[in-house]
């Protein structure tokens, strides 16, 4: 694997994290866990290539490359050797666990095609990071994240025609994992299979960016402490679809998820929160809920942080906010931009918040507010290559 910054010299050091290196794990001793080895890969080539889709209008993950990346692993054998195997459907026992008992997680990141035509990944050791500790958490067996994200690059390059001509779209890769275990007990699996299925995906923005509308309710909890909001399990998601037509049935498009008493703001949709604005000690701020428990710890997020401090412009918060704040700060007109961010869109402005019956309005002076926009650039020279960086990996 080359990296951008070895093809490319960029000056940036490289960061442990991005190494993979994380001291947290060794606490749950997943670290040095047998795993399986890229280099044992079993590929079998698809016969037929089916068409590509036109991406324009495409729906978000309802076409699939050629090709998908299954291992599969039991308590008595360990874990076997990779497949990289024709797209096609799986065959499970009917009493699996990641049914019954949502026993399962999955991540989600993306490859990207520049101008120059070459193939990067954004920061993917720390997607294998988040997906190992949601492993532990599920009780599916660790696995060597390095070995993961090669098994990842070579499907990624099996596909790579797959990967759009274009720098407003990319290839979806979800990687998920299954716990497989064919017996009723709520246990941990003897039996899991991790496979990893890909994506087109057309522009996000495909008419510009344009503000969201949120539903602030403290009806629906999406993580608690003790909980797995902190970690991407399947649950997480489908418990959280109720609440999303709620929202749309209240006029908005998404939902602000609340928590406690106070009404912290914690994140909105599937999307980590920030908040631009003067805070109450009259201070430039960027502000997000901090990595309590309850926040995904979105690589979206944690890269807005890093890109922010290292300009050193304004303070960099990760600190909590609650409805009074936000309300208060409105006000007070202290409020600059509040915004989403995630995978799929890196950052998407805040319009208007619906809490308690009224319409908060969001200072949003155009569709792509000057914070947001100059993020959104950021990010995106470096997912598409424009900007040499050590958070791209070349496929
Ligand atoms: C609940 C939740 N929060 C935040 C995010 C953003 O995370 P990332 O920036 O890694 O896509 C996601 C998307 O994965 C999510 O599902």
């Amino acid at each position: 694997m080359a990296s951008e910054a070895a093809a490319a010299g960029a000056a940036r050091a490289p960061r442990r994290e991005d190494q993979g290196e994380d001291p947290a794990l060794n606490d749950v001793g997943v670290n040095s866990v047998p795993s399986f080895k890229a280099e044992d890969t079993v590929l079998q080539l698809s016969d037929a290539k089916k068409p590509k889709p036109e991406l324009e209008g495409l729906q978000f993950g309802t076409v699939f490359t050629d090709h998908m990346l299954v291992i599969e692993w039991s308590s008595e054998g360990g874990w076997e050797k990779p497949r990289i195997q024709p797209f096609g459907n799986l065959s499970i026992h009917p009493a699996c666990s990641a049914m019954h008992y949502a026993v399962q997680l999955f991540e989600g990141m993306k490859a990207y095609r520049g101008a120059d035509g070459r193939v990067r990944l954004f920061r993917p050791m720390l997607n294998m990071t988040r997906m190992l500790k949601s492993a532990n958490r599920a009780c599916l067996p660790g696995f060597d994240r390095g070995e993961l994200l090669e098994c990842i690059r070579k499907l990624v390059e099996v596909d790579q025609e797959w990967v759009p001509q274009s720098e407003s779209a990319s290839l979806y890769i979800r990687p998920t994992f299954i716990g497989t275990e064919p017996s009723l007990g709520v246990k941990k699996p003897s039996r899991a299979m991790l496979f990893v299925i890909l994506c087109p995906v057309g522009s996000y923005f495909s008419t510009g960016t344009k503000p969201v509308s949120l539903w602030a309710d403290s009806k629906y909890i999406r993580a608690w402490r003790g909980g797995t909001g902190d970690c991407k399990m399947g649950g997480n998601y489908g418990a959280s679809i109720y609440a999303q037509y709620e929202a749309v049935d209240y006029g908005c498009q998404q939902v602000l998820w609340l928590y406690g008493d106070d009404h912290q703001i914690t994140e909105v949709g599937t999307m980590n929160l920030f908040l631009y604005w003067i805070n109450e000690k009259g201070e430039e701020e960027l502000a997000t809920p901090p990595l309590d428990g309850i926040i995904l710890p979105g690589i979206t997020r944690q890269s807005i942080l890093d890109i922010t401090r290292q300009w050193g412009e304004f303070k960099v918060s990760e600190r909590y906010l609650t409805m009074a704040d936000l309300r208060l700060a409105l006000e007070e007109e202290r409020v600059k931009e509040m915004f989403g961010s995630g995978t799929a869109c890196v950052v998407s402005p805040v319009g208007r918040v619906l809490y308690q019956g009224e319409n908060l309005q969001i200072p949003c002076e155009s569709n792509c507010p000057p914070l947001v926009s100059r993020l959104l650039k950021e990010l995106t020279d470096i997912q598409y290559g424009r900007t040499p960086s050590d958070w791209s990996l070349l496929v």
